[in-house]
């Protein structure tokens, strides 16, 4: 693929290789000449490849390096006080940069730091998961979890630009490219019945460099729902199918100090907002099967005990979605097309989490 840009609101996303895409130049341009670089990164991240970083660019030769524990646990306010703290100690200004180069939460993270430190500094994103790539470093949604309450603080805020360069998706583990493609089959599922049958066919052990027009495609989906509702009153809330459900399986785990890739958490909550689509007659039983059977085979079950379903359950409560303490579902009404704001009641989502645990029965 040529390189290729995308814009929403204040935003320029490019994909291709950052050296080609200009990203040595945009930084030493007017606009970020004077301005001190900081890099915020986690661990795994600068290990593999902040050298690389660092040494392709010049701009970025005299950047400060922020490199924080990686993981969801640390999408914390207790690590924002730290960077803050940091930005401090390195004099940081309005006129400054930050750049986070990481996956998702570095991205939601790193995004909300900027936002907030001194109300607010420009920030450039270079996500470096599948799953940050194709959406979450994308559409201006940064934040933080509190306790096992997911992304409960935080403030829309764009990047300045993003950067989409597949290389760094090379060194992925594959657990974690299964996490990113979850969001490309959701993405397929609301919108888009050709690109899911598509995405069907992608072998994840191929190289995910030749990944890029997927992951443009999914970029542009994303980018003209964004678009269109930048603040979430209307159709956004169709990016968030599978992760009603998703989220609260993500807190639980989180509360029990155990960790699951974001992707599978949002691959079970589709399975089970597709079972809710199918039992209030909105989705067809071989649409739901096909479906069913494309999540199943490419996702580990969810291995949680039945008894856990009760304590799963009242997370939901906490949905970013819920109008008036009641829980909102975005479902599907067909592979391609998703529609919002749907009361469920609670024996069908009982049902649903028992179809996950348990899909014989
Ligand atoms: N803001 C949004 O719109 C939005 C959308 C979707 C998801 N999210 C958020 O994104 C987060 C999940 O993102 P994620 O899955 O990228 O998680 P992550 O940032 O924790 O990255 C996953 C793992 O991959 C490692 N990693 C990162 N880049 C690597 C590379 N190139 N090679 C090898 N390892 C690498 C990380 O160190 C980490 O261990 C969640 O917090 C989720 O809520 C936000």
């Amino acid at each position: 693929m040529n390189l290729k840009t995308l814009t929403y609101n204040q935003s320029e996303i490019r994909f291709g290789n950052l050296t080609e895409n200009g990203f040595d130049a945009l930084l030493s341009s007017p606009r970020y000449a004077q301005s001190k670089k900081i890099i915020i990164t986690d661990e795994n991240v600068y290990d593999l490849w902040m050298e690389d970083f660092i040494s392709s660019f010049e701009a970025l030769h005299e950047a400060e390096i922020i490199q924080l524990p990686p993981g969801e646990e640390n999408k914390v306010l207790d690590i924002c006080q730290h960077v803050w703290s940091a930005l401090s100690e390195y004099e940081i200004g309005r006129n400054d940069l930050i750049i986070n180069f990481g996956g998702g939460v570095i991205t939601d993270l790193g995004g909300f730091i900027a936002a907030t430190f001194k109300r607010g500094l420009s920030f450039i994103n270079v996500p470096t998961t599948l799953l940050s790539q194709v959406d979450a470093s994308v559409g201006g949604k940064t934040g933080i979890d509190l306790g096992p309450y997911k992304n409960q603080i935080g403030v829309f805020a764009d990047a300045d630009y993003v950067f989409i360069d597949a290389r760094y998706l090379t060194t992925l583990p594959p657990i974690e490219l299964e996490s990113g493609y979850a969001e490309m089959l959701k993405h397929g599922l609301i919108a888009d019945a050709k690109y899911w049958k598509e995405l069907k066919s992608i072998d994840l052990s191929s190289n995910p460099e030749t990944w890029l027009d997927s992951i443009y495609h999914s970029v542009a989906i994303k980018q003209k729902i964004v678009t269109e509702d930048h603040l979430e009153k209307s159709n956004r809330k169709n990016l968030n199918f599978g992760h009603t459900i998703g989220h609260a399986i993500e807190g639980y785990y989180l509360e029990n100090d155990a960790v699951i890739p974001h992707g599978y958490a949002v691959a079970w909550g589709m399975l089970a907002e597709s079972f809710i689509s199918l039992k209030m007659e909105l989705l067809n039983q071989n649409e739901f099967e096909e479906i069913n059977d494309t999540i199943r085979n490419r996702y580990p079950k969810l291995e949680v005990e039945t008894a856990a379903i009760a304590e799963i359950k009242p997370l939901l409560l906490n949905d970013k979605k819920n109008v008036n303490g009641e829980i909102s579902f975005t479902l599907l009404n067909k592979i391609g097309s998703a529609i919002y704001n749907q009361k469920v009641n609670d024996a069908l989502i009982s049902e649903a989490f028992e179809f996950i645990l348990n899909p014989e029965a």
